[in-house]
């Protein structure tokens, strides 16, 4: 197994290894690799949809996402569909999966399907770089500050989704939920310092008003938003990714409309965030 960098300071590329047939001390390794980029990229992968669901179970267990719509295949593996018809994609905006729940997940593997010609693309940020280079002043004041996350804005009724034509897509307007965090976190496995807000699903500050927490948010989001943390990620057949979701950001762009794109994603469970 050869691991390169991908971008300077965000995420890295796998060479050699056949995830379907990884062997043990194989996987041991790329555990490491995934503790030190939380962000991995694979090319000319062999994987269908059973030995994507191998793959995940060998790293850890798996959580279903409550929205989406899942694949014939299995109830384990979600559908990030867009049809040539359809406008508005899945995660067309910066967030991180599941930090509405209690739990968040640990991280997902995305695997393409079908690719449209041009554009589709995924961008990544690199939340553990983005917070090593807040000035001092900034770390102090979130010293100690909660989150709220949730997700009624996006699929609860009159969410953002539900008024659009991803609607037919998504299910569980009954599951919508908020939960709290930690604004910095400790990386369970990297022990690194963490920033655990994201665009998608933050909401405000917990103890703050909505208009407070906006701004300080929204500075934080333009400071994560530099190039030095962010990167984009070409997809081709065979391509799969895997992201940690406790230390990145992503986003799908919707740069493709009139043609069909599909991904299957697996999420898998984390563990309760520690403040830092
Ligand atoms: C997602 O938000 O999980 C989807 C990312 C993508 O489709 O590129």
């Amino acid at each position: 197994m050869n691991i390169v960098p991908f971008s300077p300071g965000v995420g890295a590329v796998v060479n050699d290894l056949q995830l379907a047939t990884m062997t043990e001390s194989e996987l041991t390794e790329l555990r490491a690799a995934f503790t030190e980029y939380g962000l991995l990229f694979f090319r000319d992968q062999d994987l269908p949809p059973e030995e994507h669901l191998r793959f995940a179970n060998r790293f850890g267990s798996i959580v279903v996402n409550k929205f989406f719509k899942t694949t014939q295949e299995s109830p384990q593996i979600a559908e990030v569909r867009k049809e040539k018809t359809q406008q508005t994609n899945i995660g067309g905006g910066w967030h991180t999966d599941h930090s509405y729940d209690d739990i968040p997940a640990l991280g997902s593997i995305l695997v393409a399907r079908t690719l449209p010609e041009t554009g589709g693309d995924t961008q990544f940020a690199n939340l553990a770089a983005a917070y090593d280079a807040l000035p001092d002043n900034l770390k102090k004041k979130l010293e100690g500050l909660r989150a709220v996350h949730s997700n009624t804005h996006l699929y609860g009724e009159n969410g953002l989704y539900r008024l659009t034509d991803l609607n037919d897509q998504l299910g569980g307007m009954d599951r919508v939920g908020d939960a709290t965090h930690p604004v910095v976190i400790r990386h369970p496995e990297s022990d690194r310092k963490v920033l655990y807000v994201n665009p998608g699903h933050t909401i405000q500050f917990e103890g703050w008003d909505f208009t407070e927490s906006r701004t300080l948010l929204d500075e934080l989001y333009a400071h994560v938003m530099q190039p030095q943390f962010t990167c984009s990620f070409n997809w081709l057949p065979g391509s799969v990714t895997f992201w940690d979701n406790r230390c990145t950001w992503h986003q799908a762009n919707n740069d493709y409309q009139g043609q069909a794109r599909l991904m299957h994603r697996i999420t898998i469970a984390g563990s309760p965030l520690a403040a830092a």
